[in-house]
């Protein structure tokens, strides 16, 4: 069975074909980061136009890379939610068209939830039960998860999600955009203990997460607290790359206790990790290291599927159809 698998959640516009749940027969992914780049971050307006005008040739270039024809497509799975409303629009009304032209069954599936699980695409077996972590630029949750379609909330950011922080102080830095990556690579081979940001952890038994006092202590660290925007000359370009590494090693913490105190809190012994932060290099050391000490099974997503693929939307929708879940052309999509 392949299954044509959307994502236009937010800044990427890709479309994979996924055989019998397992195979990625191709996974093309258009990011829009040249066009959102001088902005410093994702313009929805900008970003709804752009699927727009690449989706159809991403459909195209993902069927052709399988080597499949239309009429070998099975199913078609879409992100239906949640998102930046306009982008997923564009996704799910493209979706629906081929599922209605080509009479295949369509699967509205949740990103975050396809997130959750894309350490399992790789895995011979299913991993759960399991604690997951998501890490992306709109969200971060811990999930309990029974099964492919058991996937309950422990815990959400309150504020701003682990990405976004990342892509502002990025953009504080001067840095560049998207802002994970940026830090990541001025992060590497620099001393991580420069400045000591404060590790929200919020109440001491909590799951949520908050990253904008963090992000904020950035800005009034570089530019002062008046409100001006002339601070980071003062800095030389090592210091910069020290404070990026401090505000790496503080936002990695807390997600590595938060996702240890999840796991000893539903008493599961595997953790999963997703999503665009996933594929930070010191979060997947320290995951790493954390989960080895506790005897905890770590399964992180393999980097291609870190970040927003159509992949992972095929891979979730496939389960959703095995376990009896269609929608029809009602489908609509949603923000939250
Ligand atoms: O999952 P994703 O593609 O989109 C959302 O669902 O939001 O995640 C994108 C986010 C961005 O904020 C980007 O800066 C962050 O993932 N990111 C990283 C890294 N690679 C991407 N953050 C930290 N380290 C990275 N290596
Ligand atoms: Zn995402």
């Amino acid at each position: 069975m392949r299954v044509l698998g959307i994502e236009t959640s937010c800044d990427e516009t890709s479309a994979a074909v996924l055989e019998d749940g397992q195979r990625v027969l191709s996974n093309v992914v258009a990011s829009q980061d040249d066009l959102h780049a001088r902005y410093g971050g994702v313009v929805p307006e900008i970003a709804s136009r752009a699927h727009l005008e690449r989706l159809d040739s991403v459909v195209a270039e993902a069927l052709e890379r399988a080597e499949t024809a239309p009429e070998r497509i099975d199913a078609v799975a879409v992100a239906h939610r949640p998102g930046l409303i306009g982008s997923l629009l564009i996704g799910v009304t493209a979706a629906k068209t081929l599922a209605w032209v080509w009479r295949r069954p369509l699967v509205g599936v949740n990103h975050i939830h396809a997130h959750a699980v894309s350490a399992a695409m790789v895995l011979p077996e299913a991993p759960f039960p399991a604690v997951s972590l998501v890490a992306s630029g709109g969200h971060t949750a811990l999930y309990h998860v029974r099964g492919f379609t058991q996937i309950d909330l422990l815990g959400a950011t309150t504020d701003d999600a682990a990405g976004e922080a990342f892509d502002k102080v990025a953009s504080i830095l001067g840095l560049g955009y998207p802002g994970g990556p940026a830090i990541d690579r001025a992060a590497r081979g620099v001393r991580d203990d420069a400045i000591h940001w404060p590790r929200t952890m919020l109440a001491e038994d909590s799951l949520d997460f908050s990253f904008s006092g963090i992000k904020t202590a950035v800005l009034y660290h570089v530019h002062g607290t008046g409100g001006r925007r002339d601070g980071l000359a003062r800095f030389t370009a090592e210091q910069i790359r020290e404070i990026a590494a401090s505000f790496q090693a503080a936002v990695v913490d807390v997600l590595v206790s938060k996702t240890l105190l999840a796991a000893e809190r539903t008493g599961v012994s595997t953790v999963l990790v997703g999503g665009g932060v996933a594929a930070n290099s010191r979060l997947r050391e320290r995951l790493a290291a954390a989960c080895s000490e506790r005897g905890l099974a770590l399964h992180l997503t393999p980097l291609p599927f870190c970040t927003d693929n159509g992949a992972m939307i095929a891979f979730l929708g496939w389960h959703e159809l095995r376990a009896g879940r269609v929608s029809d052309l009602r489908l609509w999509a949603s923000a939250s």
